[in-house]
């Protein structure tokens, strides 16, 4: 099949790269022209294990291009998939100006009928807008025809996207015209012959799945969180009391982790925004209000550590901070921890020292020289002289650290785990003060 897929960020490159991959033709466009420019010279603008090379071999297989014409685009395909952001508003509510430009752009430049698929984490009735913002265009063109516009989101987890969209547990579209059912469900045949895993539902029951997916991985972290704090304060371990609830079946390991908070591009957004269109629709989220305060209140968490340790007086100390993105596997730093964290220590007038693996390009561009905030490519050059080390990112290559070095490093040697990876046992057999979250 011929396919576009308007905005080639971390969803539009892999999903061209993963649709490409099972054969069909795709053109990832974006409206960044220098992105596309070092797109096509084989510059992949970011860091997803996997991405470049699928998107490369694609790419010199004449199965994939790049473009920043929509009318090329649009003349491309007979399916075009919206993949632009959908960054938080002013108000929390989702910025839904990319999404109509790119449907108004659509509705100037289509020749023929086309399927429209809204891939971006859009607030429910959005497909709806689309529909009509394109319909709209090609009717003061004199157009006789229409396009239709199906829901798709995307579940993908950045660190393991090339995996999630090759191998998605579900696949979700939303519509109620057969003729769209039946082009996606050929268009993602491939990704189906295991076991089905197309879910096929009404547009707004699609738009609000992607939302009610966020907010109750969300919810599981913050609910972690609320109990660490309240382990903290009656003397328990929350890895002890992680382990006891995960071993429920209904309960489960995963998303359990106690840490400094969630970030990234998705889910302090999409808790947001559900909660902005719940009160639209004149409903209280009281729960939802909740998660993202007890986040909110969660990030500052290695400061309020430090700061206590240090008599509430930062200033001349210097830190270092050991992972910068928002998760491992990642440069995205969209709503890191780590900048809630740099930020509070930098007011405070303390220096901060950073090492991050994929992500110091991403810090280096929001932390200009003069800011307080060094980056430097080794672990080790970060502590070298560090009044503390804070966790923030649990990379892998932070799992095993070399504790005597560090001890060696730091004259008054003082660790904060932001993600509870060490052991606490361990480093203090090193002489080093070790705080975690939720644990004695
Ligand atoms: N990042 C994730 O892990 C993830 C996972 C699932 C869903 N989503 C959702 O997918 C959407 C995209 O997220 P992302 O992380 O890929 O965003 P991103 O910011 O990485 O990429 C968006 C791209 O869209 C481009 N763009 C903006 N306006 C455009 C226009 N008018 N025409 C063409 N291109 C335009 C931008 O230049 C940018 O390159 C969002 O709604 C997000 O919530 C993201």
């Amino acid at each position: 099949m011929r396919l576009s897929i308007i905005g080639s960020g971390y969803v539009g490159l892999v999903s061209g790269a993963g649709l490409s991959e099972v054969g069909h033709h795709v053109l990832c466009m974006d409206i960044d022209a220098g992105r596309i420019e070092r797109l096509q010279q084989g510059i992949v603008p970011i860091f997803e294990p996997g991405l470049e090379t699928m998107l490369l071999e694609n790419a010199a297989q004449g199965r994939l291009q790049f473009s920043d014409s929509i009318a090329e685009a649009v003349n491309h395909a007979q399916v075009i998939f919206i993949a632009v952001g959908t960054p938080p508003d002013e108000d929390g509510s989702a910025d839904l100006r990319h999404v109509l430009a790119v449907a108004e752009a659509l509705g100037q430049h289509l020749g023929q009928p086309a399927l429209i698929v809204v891939k971006s984490t859009v607030p429910v009735g959005t497909c709806e807008k689309v529909q009509e913002a394109a319909n709209r265009a090609l009717q003061t063109r004199g157009k006789d025809f229409e396009v239709t516009v199906a829901s798709n989101p995307e579940f993908l987890k950045e660190g393991a996207a090339i995996s999630d969209f090759m191998k998605p547990d579900r696949i979700v579209i939303g519509t109620d015209s057969e003729e769209a059912e039946t082009l996606l469900r050929e268009l993602y045949a491939p990704f189906n012959r295991n076991h089905e895993k197309l879910l096929c539902m009404d547009v707004r029951s699609s738009e609000l799945t992607k939302y009610a997916a966020n907010t109750m991985l969300a919810t599981k972290i913050s609910l972690m969180n609320e109990l660490s704090n309240l382990a903290e304060r009656v003397g328990a371990d929350i890895e002890q009391v992680r382990i006891g609830m995960g071993s429920d079946p209904r309960i489960g390991y995963s998303f359990i982790y106690p840490g400094v908070g969630y970030g990234g591009s998705c889910f302090p957004k999409d808790v947001r925004a559900l909660e902005h269109t719940a009160r639209q629709f004149g409903y209280e989220a009281e729960l939802l209000k909740a998660v993202e305060a007890v986040n909110n209140r969660q990030k500052a968490k290695a400061f309020e550590i430090l700061d206590r340790h240090f008599g509430g007086d930062l200033s001349g100390l210097k830190i270092a901070v050991w992972g910068l993105a928002f998760k491992p596997n990642t440069d995205d730093m969209r709503e890191a921890p780590s900048l809630n964290l740099i930020d509070a220590l930098l007011a405070e007038g303390a220096s901060v020292c950073a090492h991050d693996p994929e992500a110091m390009e991403e810090a280096a561009k929001l932390y200009p020289g003069d800011s307080g905030l060094s980056l430097v490519d080794d672990p080790y050059t970060a502590t070298e002289g560090a009044d503390a080390l804070v966790l923030m990112t649990e990379w892998k290559l932070y799992w095993a650290p070399d504790f005597d070095r560090l001890q060696q490093q730091m004259p008054l040697p003082v660790i904060v785990d932001g993600r509870n990876i060490w052991s606490p046992a361990i480093v203090r057999r090193h002489g080093i003060t070790y705080f975690a979250i939720g644990r004695p």
